[in-house]
This record gives structure tokens, sequence and C-alpha cells, in this order.
């Protein structure tokens, strides 16, 4: 009895931090997808002519919102998300850069993927009804029910994206590595998951669209 109060308080805990936060972002300069696309060669060689990366490791950026890929661009570039790889990409990035790059991979179109079917009960389950016992809130909660996010509150686009990205992302989020969320939002959600909830959570996220 004790143990099921303590992890609904902390099931509570989150989503009204979520709430807090869901003010509109800061409003930076605003992009030029034209000026984005060539200022963006170089980040093809990775991420894919129109933001759909082919190694599963690298994230696609196509759809994703710009106001999230700006505040990751910042973070990046400033060191608080740590990546030896993005981070000496975003360092000579400007404001302008970032703001045009951006509006380019917003506007292009992701291509999508399919979720295991041996992993879809369990990743949907998850992802929509999250685990109350653990305190752990449904993804779908802030990700919206298609995994489109919701670009005001700064709840990126999950949908689509490759699995293997996801799971290194949840881990990295478990681990405190990644830790520029706001209020601690996923790592909170992190720490309620197990290896075996990430593989099939993210897997179900590949396959999930509108
Ligand atoms: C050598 C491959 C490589 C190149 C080139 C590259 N990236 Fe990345 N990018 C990555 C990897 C790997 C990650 C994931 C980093 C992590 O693990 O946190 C990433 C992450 C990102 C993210 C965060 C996405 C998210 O969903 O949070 C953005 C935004 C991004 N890159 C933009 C760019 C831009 C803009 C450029 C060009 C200026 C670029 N990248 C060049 C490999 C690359
Ligand atoms: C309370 C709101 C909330 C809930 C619930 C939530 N997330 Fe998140 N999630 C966020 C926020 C905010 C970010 C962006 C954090 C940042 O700026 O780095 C995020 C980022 C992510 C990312 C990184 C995306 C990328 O492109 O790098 C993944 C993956 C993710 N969430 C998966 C999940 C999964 C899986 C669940 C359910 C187990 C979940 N989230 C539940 C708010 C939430």
């Amino acid at each position: 009895m004790m143990m099921k109060s303590v992890s609904l308080l902390a099931f509570m805990s989150v989503l009204p931090a979520a709430l807090l936060y869901a003010a509109p972002l800061a409003k930076g300069p605003v992009g030029d997808p034209a000026a984005g696309q060539s200022k963006s060669a170089v980040c093809a060689t990775c991420h894919g002519r129109t933001g759909n990366s082919l190694a599963p490791e690298w994230p696609k950026l196509a759809g994703q919102h710009a106001a999230y890929l700006v505040k990751q661009l910042l973070d990046l570039k400033s060191g608080a998300r740590k990546s030896p790889v993005m981070g000496p990409m975003a360092k000579p990035l400007g404001d302008a850069d970032i703001a045009d790059i951006a509006a380019y991979y917003a506007g292009q179109s992701l291509e999508l993927g399919a979720a295991d079917a041996g992993l879809v009960k369990t990743g949907e389950r998850l992802y929509r009804a999250g685990n109350r016992d653990r305190g752990l809130p449904a993804c779908m909660a802030c990700h919206g029910p298609a995994g489109t996010g919701n670009p005001a509150a700064g709840f990126p686009l999950l949908g689509g994206q490759h699995a293997a990205y996801t799971a290194i992302q949840l881990r990295a989020y478990r681990s405190g590595e990644r830790n520029n969320d706001r209020a601690a939002m996923m790592r909170q959600i992190s720490s309620r998951i197990t290896d075996a909830e990430i593989e099939a959570v993210s897997s179900y996220i590949q396959g999930l669209y509108r």
C-alpha cells in the first residue's frame, strides 16, 4: 500500500512540471528554409539531404519542430547536450544559421519506418498507458497519440524516428549523460523504464505515424 501511494505521487509529479513548461518558447530569428538548405550541405552526410538519415543511430530531422531543433542545436553548441560528434558540427553555427537550418528540416517530409511485430504490444502499452504502479506517465500524454509532439510546449516529434536512435537517447537520459531536458522530465521518466521496455517502445515509435 505504502509503495503504491509513493509511486502514484511520483506519477503525479511529472505532469504538472510539463504543464508549467507548456508556455510558448522564446522566439528567436525566423528561419529561411532556402538558406537553410544550402547551409545544411555538410549535415547531409549523416542526416540525409532531406533530413532522413540512413544510419539508424543518426536521428531523422525531417518534419521535426523548428523550435525543438533550435533548442537542441543551441544545447549541442554550448555543450549543455554533450555529443562528441555533434558538438563540433554545432560550434560554428550562428543564431541565424541555426534558425535557417531548423526551418529547412522542419519543412521536409519524414520517411516513416515500421515497428517489429513482436514488440508492438509491449511498446504500445507503455506508450499509450504508461505504468501506474511504477509512476510512469504515458508517453502519449506529452508526445501525442501519433507521436507528433507539441511544438509550443517543447515536446518533440517522435513518430517514425529510427528505433536505434530513440533507444540510445532513452538510455542517455536514464544514465544522466543527456541532461538538457527541462525540469528533468525525460530523466525522471527514463529512470523508471527497463531495457526491454526501451527496446519495445523505441520499435513502436519507429512505426508510429498519423
Ligand atoms: C558525422 C555525422 C553527423 C553530421 C555530419 C551531423 N550530425 Fe547531427 N547528429 C549526429 C548524431 C550521431 C546525433 C545524435 C547525437 C546524440 O547522441 O545525442 C545528431 C544529432 C543532431 C540533432 C539533434 C536531433 C534530435 O532529435 O534531438 C540535430 C538538430 C542535428 N544533429 C543537426 C545537425 C546539423 C544542423 C548538422 C550540420 C551542421 C549536423 N547535425 C551534422 C550526427 C551528425
Ligand atoms: C511530461 C512530458 C513528457 C512525457 C510524459 C514523455 N516525454 Fe519524452 N520528451 C519530453 C520533452 C520535454 C523532451 C525534450 C527534452 C529536451 O529538450 O531535450 C522529450 C524528449 C524525448 C526524446 C528525445 C527525442 C530526440 O529527438 O532526441 C525521446 C526519445 C522521448 N522523449 C521519448 C519518450 C518516451 C518513450 C516516453 C514514455 C515512456 C516519453 N518520452 C514521455 C517530454 C515528455
